[in-house]
């Protein structure tokens, strides 16, 4: 069942809302668009790994869309750019530079006062920064990745498993991923945390 319902998800084709700006015109189904997407955030992975960098360097609107350009810049044109349209998730577009503004400057405080412990310091700015939903997709991936560079740069810890499976895929890990999602937005960043390191 649970195998059938993947496949399907898989072949599902793009419309043409999801194939706008699009840099390679072969990707006609979810699957495949999953695959391209997967093997550029792998790189981006790679160009993180190999440099020590600074919270003033980290915690900049520059590097955050430097991150989603280097995880998506292969497949999406509009990649490291803010989006320009309304979602049912985020802030409004137009408040997007100033949230983002006032999230890394908290998190600079945070970091500079030990406000939290490490993993909540990541935490909570991956929970802050996929609520403002900066870019028209990716948010969720992105998210992820800066918590993993903000823990194991700034803190020299080991990255997150946020959860150990596929997230980007329907399922009960996606779900219970959501449902720390939700608590963290009404104030509980417990689930996250703990979500986070499983
Ligand atoms: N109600 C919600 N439903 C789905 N995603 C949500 C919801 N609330 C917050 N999110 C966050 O938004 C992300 C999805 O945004 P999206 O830009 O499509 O990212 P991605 O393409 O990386 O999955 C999820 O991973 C999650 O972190
Ligand atoms: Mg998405």
């Amino acid at each position: 069942m649970g195998l059938d319902f993947e496949y399907i998800q898989g072949q599902t084709p793009l419309d043409e809302d999801e194939k706008d700006g699009l840099l390679i015109p072969i990707i006609a189904t979810r699957g495949e668009l999953d695959e391209f997407e997967q093997q550029n955030i792998e790189q981006a992975i790679q160009w993180t790994l190999t440099r020590s960098l600074k919270p003033k360097t980290i915690l900049t609107e520059a590097f955050v869309c430097s991150v989603h350009k280097r995880m998506y810049g292969d497949v999406w044109r509009w990649a490291g750019t803010f989006r320009k349209t309304n979602k049912n998730i985020g802030v409004d577009k137009w408040q997007i530079p100033v949230e983002l503004k006032y999230l890394l400057n908290d998190t600079l405080f945070w970091i500079d006062h030990k406000t939290y412990p490490p993993d909540e310091i990541a935490v909570r700015f991956k929970h802050r920064i996929v609520s403002i939903h900066c870019f028209p997709n990716g948010n969720g991936r992105h998210s992820r990745l800066m918590g993993d560079i903000i823990i194991e740069k700034v803190f020299n810890r080991p990255v997150f498993s946020w959860g150990a499976a596929d997230l980007v895929k329907q399922g009960d890990n996606r779900s219970a991923y959501l449902t720390a999602i939700k608590a963290a937005d009404a104030g509980n960043i417990t689930p996250l945390l703990i979500f986070a390191r499983l």
